[in-house]
């Protein structure tokens, strides 16, 4: 560190003193830190230069067969840039020492961890919170979370998450925001901001590093890590925007996917890294690979480790992750000049910028303060703050004859394989999480509901048939004991305790693992198994509650038919809990809003809201009609639509008012919509405005997301909510992929999900 920080300053003075003063600050900053790097870069060997685009494991948690080995020798000889999955300021003060005493330049290492939803202090998962529709709330999620990781010693995240996903068989649809690119972009943006502070150099913020880029969310048949294939318009329309968002935000770095695009691989894709990301958006922080995602290509045929990692720098990869085969070959491939001096030290420049802006090179031990890991983890802010979070995630999908919320009274059966888990309440990607004591749904209840209400436990199913799919879906500590009596006898005990109760709360859906990376399912539907108790209990003739657990929307068409209140949790974090039952138990009213379509069943995925009208389209409130675009078998209607989500109170909403019928071009125009709420409680509501743009010189989808504002009404009151449209937001990438709005008429909708809005329209002028 001494010797590291004497350079930096000596190269400071220099670099101050040779600039003019006239010059403004940003660029004396990015002046000081060239002159900086390049002082350094002239002291590094090209092994050294390698060494800096190496990404090493340093703990237990890995996401593939390989694992880095002989880390320490490694680091002193100069041979590793960043270590991930190391944690506490202990074991990462001690790493860093290695760096930064035991190699020839004291160049320190960065620290990643996939801090995705929270640290240990964990948050729901991130397609529940884009369900909050909540920008500041999520914003602050991401705050908290880089607040505990940088006091645990890490400098660098991998979030936010932001594939675009319209196919909920993917399993990692439960890591990002859904299906919409506006929706999509705020949250990115909020993500960055949240993580990275004002100022990255503080010791409380963190570097994001926005992944999978780019499409990962498209993989065919939703089967994780397969190939996509995409139309340019449908990219930069639909798909691109969030990676984009973010990188306008300031995100540090990004991840490359590991999907290939249209016969590429991201990781090898210059197209993708070079020309858009760099080019096109003006990138300047550095790329990763995915988890062995260089090496991974030699399955994908693309060559030998050699020459894949040659094609990954050539592309604008900067650092190998896991793979070593930037490590292992660039120098032999530098000298059969298969890549080039320039293409090693361009990635190694931004390897060392980034130490830089996280001030490395000042302190490399600013995130190693034993004192902060006391102090600034799971506190008790903290902690009510994840609880508070997690309660805006829920969505209520159904609620007859008001069986929500319940009385704190009588006696309450809660039914089912995920009623009595603890590890399962965080949520897939929760690696921080200590699971052994995270409240579950029954600790929950019983804390909230307090002497007030009698609550039994009865597990009921298995939480699958199989009892090796249930090992599957459950791994990395989330087991659920499975029970040896046959499911007759579970069910019978089961109905028996449902018999005695007042009302019964059925815990079911998927453990936290049933999604998340390499869990992707071709049946959507809750299993089989619990399906089967679930309709022994509404025999009973019992209210039943469905507290549906979650990472997808699931096809629960014949629940939806059946069951009279159905409340989606997700995996709402350490907090869940608690959360869960001041929503169940009405201290907190429901807001959530779902930010992807849940299908009546799989057949019909992907779908989505801003789908394309077709030439055919199935008239309004038809099912099938001959030679339209349906199906025989089931309506196009979403099973609940993107946005829905209802609530203890009612909102009646007013119809939409424009300030003008017509739009210049540099003008904006006010759409307006009273809400009022007619119910008897206080509730918060999600207003979403939509645009049609009704002739293009392309295809336009039916309806865009333009705009939402999450308010508050008190029972009787009513709001006036204002959304100002400009022509920006008219823009879309045309056939020529220019960024254009187009004259002619435009519809607007305004409502309280994608389906049930009212509409006005105007035109948009042409100057
Ligand atoms: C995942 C990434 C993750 C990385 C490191 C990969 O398998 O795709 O999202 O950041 O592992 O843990």
């Amino acid at each position: 560190m001494k010797r590291a920080a004497a350079i930096w300053c000596i190269t400071a003075l220099l670099a101050t003193a040779t600039q003019a003063q006239t010059k403004r600050p940003a660029q004396t900053e990015k002046a000081k830190m060239d002159a900086y790097i390049n002082g350094l870069m002239a002291k590094m060997t090209v092994d050294e230069k390698i060494g800096q685009l190496n990404l090493v494991t340093g703990g237990e948690a890995t996401t593939g067969a390989a694992v880095s080995t002989d880390v320490e020798g490694k680091i002193r000889k100069g041979q590793v840039g960043g270590i991930f999955s190391l944690t506490t300021p202990g074991r990462i003060r001690k790493a860093q020492e290695i760096a930064v005493n035991g190699s020839r330049l004291h160049i320190p290492m960065l620290f990643g961890q996939d801090v995705i939803h929270g640290y240990k202090t964990s948050f729901p998962i991130p397609l529940a919170l884009a369900a909050s529709w909540d920008m500041p709330m999520i914003e602050h999620t991401a705050r908290v979370a880089a607040t505990e990781a940088s006091a645990d010693g890490i400098n660098w995240t991998f979030s936010p998450m932001v594939d675009i996903a319209r196919d909920p068989r993917w399993g990692r649809v439960a890591e990002g925001s859904g299906e919409d690119p506006y929706l999509g972009s705020a949250i990115a943006r909020v993500m960055v901001k949240g993580y990275q502070g004002d100022d990255l150099k503080k010791a409380n913020t963190i570097m994001a590093c926005v992944k999978h880029f780019a499409l990962y969310g498209a993989a065919e048949a939703g089967r994780d890590y397969n190939t996509t294939d995409m139309s340019p318009n449908r990219m930069y329309n639909e798909y691109l925007p969030p990676y984009k968002a973010a990188v306008d935000a300031g995100a540090g770095s990004i991840m490359a996917s590991f999907n290939d695009i249209n016969g590429t691989p991201a990781t090898a894709n210059k197209w993708l890294l070079t020309d858009v990301l760099r080019k096109q958006w003006g990138f300047n922080g550095f790329v990763v690979s995915d988890y062995t995602g260089v090496s991974e290509m030699i399955e994908h045929g693309l060559g030998n480790l050699q020459q894949v990692s040659g094609l990954a720098l050539k592309a604008g990869m900067n650092m190998d992750m896991v793979s070593e085969g930037f490590l292992t070959t660039l120098k032999k491939s530098l000298a059969e000049k298969k890549v080039s001096l320039a293409d090693i030290d361009a990635a190694c420049r931004l390897i060392l910028q980034a130490k830089y802006k996280l001030g490395l090179f000042d302190d490399p031990y600013k995130y190693c303060s034993e004192e902060r890991a006391k102090t600034e983890i799971l506190t008790p802010a903290h902690l009510k703050f994840s609880r508070e979070a997690a309660s805006q995630t829920f969505v209520l999908l159904k609620n007859d004859n008001k069986t929500l919320p319940l009385k704190k009274a009588g006696t309450i059966a809660l039914i089912g394989p995920l009623g009595n888990s603890r590890a399962n309440m965080p949520g897939t990607w929760a690696v921080n999480a200590d699971l052994g004591n995270t409240p579950s749904l029954l600790e929950g209840l019983k804390a909230v509901a307090g002497d007030k209400a009698n609550i039994v436990y009865n597990m009921g199913s298995n939480l699958l048939d199989d009892a090796t799919e249930q090992k599957n879906g459950t791994m990395f500590g989330r087991e659920i004991p499975r029970d040896a009596r046959s499911e007759q006898d579970m069910i019978i005990d089961a109905v028996r305790t449902a018999e005695k109760a007042d009302v019964v709360v059925a815990a079911l859906g998927e453990s936290s693992e049933m999604s998340g990376e390499s869990s992707s399912r071709s049946n959507i539907q809750i299993p089989a198994i619990q399906q089967r108790l679930l309709a022994a209990l509404l025999k009973t003739g019992k209210p039943v509650v469905l507290v549906l657990f979650t990472g997808r929307p699931l096809a629960i068409k014949w629940e939806s038919e059946n069951v009279p209140a159905i409340l989606n949790v997700w995996f709402g974090g350490t907090q869940a809990a608690y959360a869960i039952a001041d929503v169940l138990f009405g201290d907190v009213n429901p807001s959530g809003k779902l930010p992807i379509t849940f299908p009546q069943n799989v057949g019909q995925v992907p779908i989505y809201y801003s789908h394309k009208n077709t030439g055919r389209p199935l008239p309004d409130g038809k099912w099938f009609t001959k030679f339209r675009s349906n199906y025989l078998d089931v309506s196009n209607d979403p099973l609940y639509p993107f946005g829905f989500g209802l609530s203890y109170t009612n909102f009646n909403y007013g119809g939409v008012t424009l300030s003008s019928g017509t739009l210049k071009n540099g003008g904006t125009i006010t759409a307006s919509v009273t809400v009022t709420n007619t119910g008897d409680r206080e509730g918060k509501e999600t207003v979403q405005l939509y645009t049609r743009d009704m002739v293009g010189s392309i295809s336009r989808p039916v309806k865009e997301l333009k705009g939402f504002q999450k308010i508050s009404l008190k029972p009787g009151e009513s709001k006036g909510v204002k959304f100002t449209i400009s022509v920006n937001d008219l823009k879309f990438y045309n056939a020529d992929l220019k960024y254009v709005a187009e004259p002619g008429e435009f519809k607007v909708f305004i409502g309280p999900n994608s389906r049930d809005v009212k509409e006005s329209h105007f035109t948009l002028l042409d100057r």
